[in-house]
């Protein structure tokens, strides 16, 4: 039996790949313009990595971790988010004193079942603000996202944002909750009595209906943060109301546990059940939590799989595709003379050397198929000639027959 990939494990062929690297270009050009540089970190790190960040009753580290023994027993896991990595980093290098903006991307992986957009290996592009309190660098980011599509022609999306307070704010919300649904745990769900349990922040988000009738009368979180942040949150609000479709949703909690202060998702309705492409929030205590220095942090992470599924733009400027066709076998030498010439004057155009042999009317069949926009041939009439037939494989078809002079001059201005 042929062996099959992984379930939630897709391969990329060349084909998916062209939106993939537009939109990657994309993004790393937007991310050179707002001054960001590029950090790159292990996808395996070590289980305690994950555990002592995006926490122990998250369900990322609860059920979804890669985890694996290595050959010296350590549990070593295969990442599945970039921020616990790039902290980790920080203050293995004992860098928190410094201000960093850094971005990376790459593939995460978690145990989820697999379904339309959600994936066991996915790829997220991420943004980390390190060493900037509270204020400017939630604006800068959120202009960043609106930003970001703008550029990749994205209009169909809501931004959902929340503050979940400080430290004290979320325990003692949590104390609060648990009191209140304590009477009522025969109507609860068992995965929310689990999660009132290991974290009670979670039971907000419930997709349960009989929880979310309950919490109608529990306490509400927004009164447990204090003026400043309930202040800050609506100034967000209002200040990108005419830029974006902006709501403050008082049940966005988020699903990982290091985040205190803003936390944020957008989403968009044509992605279906999973409609969240990106989110990201505050976390100044990770890096304390991690054994560093006290360090504010803020990001954000995109989702390549889903933001793609919203991308509306073409890439403008694809380089032209020339195909070098080689008729005779006994031509076959030419091939390595006129391509390392006609590369080494003109590297931005694609040259697709065929290597192979065949009749012209085969290898133009093959030129057409793989888009190349023109065509050198080297058949029996061109040896005789000692040149090539430079030939437009657009419309018009023109052809002319050239010498090597000739042909790397229009293959130098392409
Ligand atoms: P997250 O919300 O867990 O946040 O992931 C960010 C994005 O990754 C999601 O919005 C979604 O688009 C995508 N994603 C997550 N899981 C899957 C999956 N199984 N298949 C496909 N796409 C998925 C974080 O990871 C945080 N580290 C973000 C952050 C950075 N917060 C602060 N800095």
């Amino acid at each position: 039996m042929n062996i099959q990939s992984l379930r939630g494990m897709p391969d990329f062929f060349p084909d998916d790949l062209k939106k993939w690297h537009l939109l990657e270009s994309t993004l790393s050009q937007i991310f050179n313009a707002y001054g960001i540089a590029e950090i790159r970190t292990p996808l395996l790190e070590s289980t305690e990595l994950f555990s002592r960040s995006v926490g122990n009753s998250s369900d990322i580290v609860n059920k979804e971790l890669y985890s694996f023994l290595d050959k010296n027993q350590k549990s070593i896991s295969l990442r599945p988010e970039g921020s616990a990595g790039v902290i980790r980093a920080i203050i293995q290098k004992k860098q928190e004193h410094e201000k960093h903006k850094l971005w990376y991307q790459g593939p995460m992986f978690r145990y989820e079942r697999p379904q339309k957009g959600r994936f066991r290996q996915f790829h997220q592009v991420g943004v980390e603000y390190l060493g900037y309190e509270e204020g400017l660098s939630e604006f800068e980011l959120i202009s960043m996202l609106i930003n970001i599509n703008k550029q990749l022609g994205i209009d169909q999306y809501s931004l959902k944002i929340n503050h979940l307070g400080d430290v004290e704010a979320k325990k003692n919300f949590c104390t609060a909750l648990k009191i209140f649904l304590e009477p009522h745990l025969s109507s609860l769900h068992e995965k929310d009595i689990a999660r009132l349990e290991s974290n009670p922040l979670r039971v907000l988000d419930s997709k349960e209906e009989s929880t979310q009738l309950l919490l109608k009368d529990a306490p509400k979180f927004e009164d447990f943060i204090s003026e400043k942040s309930k202040l800050f949150l609506k100034d967000l609000a209002q200040h990108y109301s005419d830029k974006c479709d902006i709501t403050i949703d008082s049940n966005l909690v988020r699903g990982l546990d290091y985040y205190t202060g803003l936390v944020f998702e957008m989403v968009s309705e044509e992605l279906g059940a999973q409609d969240a492409f990106l989110g990201g929030g505050r976390y100044d205590h990770l890096t304390n939590e991690l054994g560093g220095k006290p360090m504010p942090a803020v990001g954000f992470a995109v989702g390549l799989e889903r933001i793609i599924e919203l991308m509306n733009v073409e890439s403008s400027n694809v380089p032209a595709k020339v195909a070098l066709i080689i008729v005779d076998e006994q031509d076959n030498q030419k091939t390595y003379k006129i391509s390392h010439a006609l590369r080494e004057v003109n590297l931005k155009i694609t040259l697709d050397a065929f290597l192979s042999n065949g009749s012209l009317k085969s290898q133009l069949r093959r030129a057409n198929k793989s888009h190349c926009n023109f065509a050198i041939i080297v058949g029996s009439d061109e040896r005789v000639a000692g040149k090539f037939t430079w030939k437009d494989l657009g419309e018009q078809g023109d052809q002319k027959l050239v010498s090597l002079e000739e042909l790397l001059e229009v293959y130098k201005n392409l």
